[in-house]
């Protein structure tokens, strides 16, 4: 089978990698182009950058041959997505052809990983920025226009760019992402992340709590939360995270449940959603949170990676298979209907047949909703390359795979044949994508609803009773 790893999340990944406009503001008359792959947390800087940008007087375009700029914002997490930003710059590379004076920038995690090696490795890449120096952009640009490459790939201690408004790019003007976590501590012995991010520190909840209330005020109903591991937010002063805990005492800091309930009490009428928890952290306040507030949306994404323990040890993952069993089981007793997913890896170095039927009848117990799954892909520089083989041949990681796939196929399946019959608060997000005469939006679960038009809008909650599914898309009519 040809390269089954693409999930939803990697279709996800090439949907936000669709060209970004960028609204224009001031008066430079540079043209900027922008395209944003990966995680949220990269959609989410992209909008961080695009302020940066526009408050020097940028303007944006769709159109690439039109750019004096064009930046971007890539990802590491597996070899495949840096293999697809490659092919992008090939792109960029033939239009830069028939203009010079254009300047490529790479920003974002394989920019922070490769370093000035890419631009031996891609020559006419100008400017290489990694995700804690958006703010240099401004003079990296200026570098880059007098004709020399410019770099800046420092990791920082502070940098949560807690100031700065971000540019809503792209999105449906309903939900938006808000970003407060950067880097991580996790060390997860696969994962390129904590190389690519730095160290994990936590955002002022004071200019969280304000950008959720412009967002409302602007318009969006929803917010995501985002951090590579939320549950371990830790909000004390600033700095960073093993900082904070080393003082030793906790009063006055404020934990990822607090903050959650401090942006669920910005307005009932704003929905508050967060990704993604880590098993290990993901303690049942943030549960009672979520159970007390009916904003904050019952859908949980915790990344289970493997159902053998063996495993999980050798992941550097801090939980068992039974620690995981446990969390399902306080999960389902706290906050009852709530939508599960989770990211699940196949061939992982030394995975036997058993660990592989571990994670099997994990998924079978659990019965996700959803999962975004994957094949290992080692990646250069982590604990997994340093220390361990690469040892399950691709064919049978390919086979594992699709034998994941298969069972979760049918476990999403069969979660929307449950949900037929009962009703659900959607916030509609635009029309379907198959029809005009039909709106599309998500329940609280972050399933999609799709249902006739009527005289409902975008931004608005409605009640929908599900009459109908296929495995992806529930189906139903608006009650009253
Ligand atoms: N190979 C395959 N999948 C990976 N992920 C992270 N690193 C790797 C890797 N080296 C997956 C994990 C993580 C998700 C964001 O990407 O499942 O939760
Ligand atoms: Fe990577 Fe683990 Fe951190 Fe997630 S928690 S970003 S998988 S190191």
């Amino acid at each position: 089978m040809q390269n089954q790893d693409i999930s939803v999340k990697e279709i996800d990944e090439t949907r936000q990698g669709e060209a970004l406009e960028m609204v224009a503001k001031g008066g430079s008359g540079k043209k900027l182009y922008i395209e944003s792959y990966g995680c949220a947390m990269n959609f989410s800087d992209s909008e961080i950058v695009a302020s940066v940008l526009i408050d020097e007087g940028f303007e944006t375009t769709k159109v690439m041959e039109e750019a004096d700029v064009i930046f971007v914002n890539t990802c590491a997490i597996r070899d495949n997505a840096e293999q697809r930003v490659r092919g992008r710059l090939d792109q960029f590379r033939k239009v830069k052809k028939s203009k010079p004076d254009m300047v490529i920038g790479v920003m974002g995690c394989m920019a922070e990983r490769l370093k000035s090696k890419l631009l031996e490795e891609e020559k006419l890449v100008d400017i290489v920025v990694g995700p804690d120096s958006y703010r240099d952009l401004p003079n990296l640009v200026r570098v880059a226009e007098s004709g020399q490459k410019a770099v800046n790939v420092l990791l920082s201690r502070e940098e949560t760019y807690a100031d700065i408004n971000p540019v809503r790019l792209g999105g449906n003007g309903v939900s938006a992402f808000v970003s407060i976590t950067r880097g991580c501590d996790n060390m997860c012995s696969f994962c390129v992340v904590p190389f690519t991010r730095g160290r994990e520190r936590s955002r002022d909840p004071e200019s969280i709590v304000a950008e959720c209330t412009q967002l409302l005020a602007n318009g969006y109903k929803e917010v995501t939360l985002l951090g590579q591991n939320v549950d371990s937010y830790l909000w004390g002063g600033g700095g960073l995270k093993k900082d904070i805990i080393a003082r030793g005492d906790l009063t006055g800091t404020v934990s990822f449940a607090e903050l959650l309930i401090m942006v669920a009490k910005i307005s009932p009428e704003l929905r508050v959603r967060f990704s993604t928890s880590h098993p290990k952290d993901m303690h049942d306040d943030v549960l009672y949170a979520m159970a007390e507030y009916h904003n904050i949306c019952s859908y949980i994404h915790l990344p289970v990676q493997s159902g053998s323990t063996r495993l999980l040890e050798l992941m550097n993952r801090g939980y068992s298979r039974e620690w995981y069993f446990e969390r399902m089981a306080k999960i389902k007793e706290i906050v009852p209907n709530c939508g599960l997913s989770t990211d699940i890896i196949t061939g992982f170095c030394t995975e036997t047949e058993e660990d592989h039927q571990d994670t099997l009848s994990l998924m079978q117990e659990v019965g996700f909703d959803f999962a975004y799954m994957f094949k290992y892909s080692e990646r250069p520089g982590t604990a997994a390359a340093k220390k361990m083989e690469d040892d399950i041949p691709e064919e049978i990681k390919q086979r594992r795979l699709a034998e994941v796939i298969e069972i979760q196929a049918k476990n999403s399946h069969e979660s929307n044949k449950k949900d037929l019959g009962k009703t659900f608060e959607v916030l509609v997000e635009g029309t379907s994508k198959k029809s005009e005469e039909m709106l599309q939006g998500r329940n609280p679960q972050n399933k999609v609803i799709v249902f006739p038009k009527e005289n409902f809008k975008k931004g608005d909650y409605v009640n929908v009773l599900v009459t109908d599914c296929t495995s992806a898309t529930l189906l139903g009519t608006a009650v009253k």
